[in-house]
């Protein structure tokens, strides 16, 4: 099939990065990151053209982070969700400092199942972008519209006010990435079409340029996730606006999220 995919060398590194949510306790995700690593070195997919980053459950990250270090597997870590608090009395809270110590690069801040279960307000959401910067950690902000929201103010007004609020008081050199997650995609196998993904993320671009910069824009990553795999993958990163993906089902499965990493490769299937 004829493709048309940019250059992985392009400015904005690829990431595809793996939203475990509650699945995997610390012994499978052993067993999970061996073999995805092995599937991927095998297939000599781990050239540095795409990063890789695993966000597994809080009990998971230390046993993940020392099978990385140990084993030198050229994964990112991160967390799914961090305290606005740095620490005190905040039963059942992760500060930022505790997930920095685990070597922890990334934390997923704002998911619609946070939003949705937890009640996450956009100022709880900001509060906890502030939190990860303040401990060096690179918040993955995600926005999204549920389908009422889409039929009521279109595509692009829900995701453009929740970034617009996470983004207050970030500096224009803040290392963040954003994830546009349409919440009737998430889970759903119902997936947005590429034009879809790209019109909201290239708003989304929009965006961190008004509020930040033109550098800022230029330099941040933007990812679509939902109902996201080997199969539509390729379609998503041939958009001028869309970064990389955050997936969930699909990064459960070794064959299947390693197939997503080799997007480059396996076009068309
Ligand atoms: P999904 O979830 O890939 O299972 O749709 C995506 C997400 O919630 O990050």
């Amino acid at each position: 099939m004829a493709v048309n995919l940019r250059p992985a060398q392009g400015p904005r590194l690829p990431l595809i990065a793996g939203n475990w949510k509650m699945n995997l306790d610390h012994l499978q995700a052993v067993a999970f990151v061996q073999k995805l690593h092995w599937t991927l070195k095998d297939a000599k997919h781990e050239d540095g053209s795409v990063e890789v980053a695993v966000f597994p459950p809080f009990t998971d990250l230390r046993t993940v982070q020392t099978l990385l270090d140990a084993d030198k597997i050229p994964f990112a870590l991160g967390a799914q969700d961090v305290s606005a608090q740095d620490s005190g009395a905040y039963t059942g809270e992760i500060s930022g400092a505790f997930l920095a110590k685990l070597d922890a690069r990334y934390v997923i801040i704002g998911h619609s199942e946070r939003r949705q279960y937890h009640a996450e307000t956009d100022e709880v959401v900001a509060g906890k972008v502030q939190a990860a910067l303040r401990h060096g950690l690179v918040p993955v902000i995600c926005v999204g519209e549920t389908l009422e929201q889409r039929e009521e103010s279109g595509p692009t007004a829900v995701s453009v006010e929740q970034l617009e609020a996470a983004l207050a008081g970030v500096p224009a050199d803040a290392d963040f990435v954003v994830a546009y997650e349409p919440v009737w995609a998430i889970g759903t196998g119902q997936v947005a079409s590429p034009e879809q993904a790209q019109e909201v993320c290239g708003k989304l671009r929009e965006v961190i340029a008004e509020k930040l910069g033109q550098d800022a824009a230029s330099r941040t990553r933007v990812l679509y996730g939902g109902s996201v795999k080997s199969g539509n993958i390729a379609s998503f990163m041939r958009e001028p606006d869309v970064d990389g993906a955050l997936v969930g089902g699909a990064s459960l499965v070794v064959d299947e999220f390693a197939a997503i990493v080799r997007y480059q490769k396996h076009v068309g299937v």
